[in-house]
C-alpha cells in the first residue's frame, strides 16, 4: 500500500497504537486530581518520548516535561516544548555543552549531586550566556544517587545559590523504591516516610532565605500520594498517559490503558495455540512480567520470542485465522515505545495521525 493506513485494519504489524481519547482522559484525570492543589505535573517524557505527547499534556497545564537524558530534552524541544527538566546528572564536557546550546532555545533545568559538577554547569553556562535551571537531588532510600537530605542537600543549595549562571530551583527526589509496594496504606507510609526529610530540607533551606520554587519527584503509582503531601510541588509521573500491564495492577482504575503494540496473527498450524509477529524486538522484554492479552479472551501469552509470540488458546479462545490483529499490552510501556519510530494515533479504530517517536533512543 502506498498510502498511509486510514483504519487499524490497514496498519502493518507489529506495530505501536495508542488511543488518542484515552490519552486524553488520563491527562485529564491527572490534571482534575492537581486542580485544587498546590502541585502541577511536569510529566516525565521517558514514558512516551513522543512530543505531540508532550504538548498534550503542556497545554492541559503542565509548564513543561520530565526528561531522562539530555538527548531526550533535546527531542522534546525540537518537538516544541520549551521548558525540560533533565532528572538526571548531566556530567562531562560533551553533555555540558550541549546542555548550555539546549539553554539558548528553552528553559532547561538539571539535577545535580556533586559540587563540582555544579562548578562545571556554571563555567560553562557563563561561556554560553544562558541560566541553566538546577534542583538538588536527595536520596530517599532507593537505588538512585543523590545527597543526603538535610545539611549536605543545604550546603548544595548555598553553592548553586552563588554561582553564576545558575539559577536554584528547588529539591528533586524519587521515591521509586515504594511505587511496587502492592497496599495502597503501605505504600503511602512508605512514600510519605521516604520523601518526609525532603520537605524538611526545604524548611532548612527557606530558613536561611534560600527560596525553593519547586520541591520535584513522584510516580505513576504514588500520584495520589506525593502529589496530597504538603510542601510538594511537582509531580513527575509518566506512564500515567498510556498505562502498561504492570502499572495497571497498582492504579488501572484511575488511569486506562491507552498504549499496544497491534500483532498480527502468524500460524495457527499447532494445536492448542496461536502464533503472533510481535517479539521482544516490538514488546520490550522485562524478566518480572509478561505482555498481556485483555481482548478476546482466552489468549495466554506463554513466551516472548524474538520475532513471535507463543500465545497458548485457554477454553473460550476465538478462532483466529492468520492475519487477524490483535492488541498486545507491553508488561512495561516506557522500553516498548523505546523500540519503535512512530506511534499510528486511533480514535475510533480510525488512524487519525501517526507520531514519530523522537525520543527513542536518545540515552546520551
Ligand atoms: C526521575 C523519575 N521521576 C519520575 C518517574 C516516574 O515515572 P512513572 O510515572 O512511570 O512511574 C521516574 C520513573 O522511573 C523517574 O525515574
Amino acid at each position: 500500500m502506498d498510502r498511509p493506513p486510514r483504519t487499524i485494519d490497514e496498519i502493518d504489524t507489529p506495530a505501536a497504537i495508542i488511543d488518542l481519547d484515552l490519552v486524553k482522559r488520563n491527562i485529564k484525570a491527572l490534571e482534575d486530581f492537581l486542580h485544587d492543589r498546590p502541585v502541577h505535573a511536569r510529566p516525565h517524557a521517558k514514558t512516551h518520548k513522543t512530543p505531540a505527547i508532550g504538548r498534550l499534556q503542556v497545554e492541559a497545564g503542565a509548564p513543561g516535561l520530565t526528561c531522562a537524558k539530555v538527548g531526550e530534552a533535546e527531542a522534546m524541544v525540537d518537538g516544541g516544548i520549551d521548558d525540560v527538566l533533565i532528572a538526571n546528572q548531566v556530567v562531562g564536557p560533551t553533555k555540558i555543552e550541549r546542555t548550555c546550546r539546549l539553554a539558548e532555545r528553552a528553559r532547561v533545568s538539571v539535577e545535580v549531586d556533586d559540587a563540582t559538577n555544579v562548578d562545571e554547569i556554571s563555567q560553562a553556562a557563563q561561556r554560553h550566556g544562558v541560566a541553566i535551571g538546577v534542583v538538588v537531588e536527595i536520596d530517599v532510600g532507593g537505588p538512585r544517587a543523590g545527597v543526603p537530605a538535610g545539611k549536605p542537600a543545604l550546603s548544595l543549595a548555598r553553592q548553586v545559590m552563588v554561582r553564576p549562571g545558575l539559577d536554584f530551583v528547588g529539591l528533586m527526589a524519587y521515591e521509586g523504591h515504594t511505587v511496587g509496594i502492592e497496599n495502597f496504606e503501605e505504600r503511602e507510609a512508605a512514600a510519605r516516610a521516604a520523601l518526609a526529610p525532603v520537605i524538611e530540607t526545604r524548611q532548612m533551606c527557606e530558613a536561611e532565605g534560600i527560596p525553593v520554587r519547586e520541591v520535584t519527584g513522584g510516580a505513576t503509582n504514588t500520584f495520589d500520594i506525593t502529589g496530597a503531601i504538603e510542601g510538594w510541588t511537582e509531580l513527575q509521573a509518566g506512564t500515567y498517559v498510556t498505562m502498561d500491564a504492570w502499572f495497571r495492577t497498582h492504579v488501572g482504575h484511575v488511569f486506562a490503558q491507552a498504549f499496544w503494540i497491534l500483532c498480527s496473527v502468524t500460524s495457527r498450524a499447532k494445536p492448542g495455540y496461536v502464533h503472533m509477529d510481535g517479539g521482544r524486538k516490538s514488546i520490550a522484554f522485562e524478566p518480572t512480567g509478561t505482555p498481556v492479552i485483555d481482548d478476546p479472551e482466552g489468549l495466554k501469552i506463554e513466551a516472548v520470542a524474538e520475532e513471535h509470540l507463543h500465545v497458548k488458546m485457554l477454553p473460550g479462545a476465538p478462532d483466529l485465522r492468520p492475519g487477524d490483529k490483535v492488541r498486545v499490552t507491553p508488561w512495561h510501556g516506557c522500553s516498548t515505545f523505546n523500540l519503535h519510530d512512530t506511534v499510528y494515533v486511533l480514535q475510533d479504530d480510525e488512524v487519525v495521525d501517526i507520531w514519530p517517536i523522537s525520543g527513542r533512543g536518545r540515552f546520551t
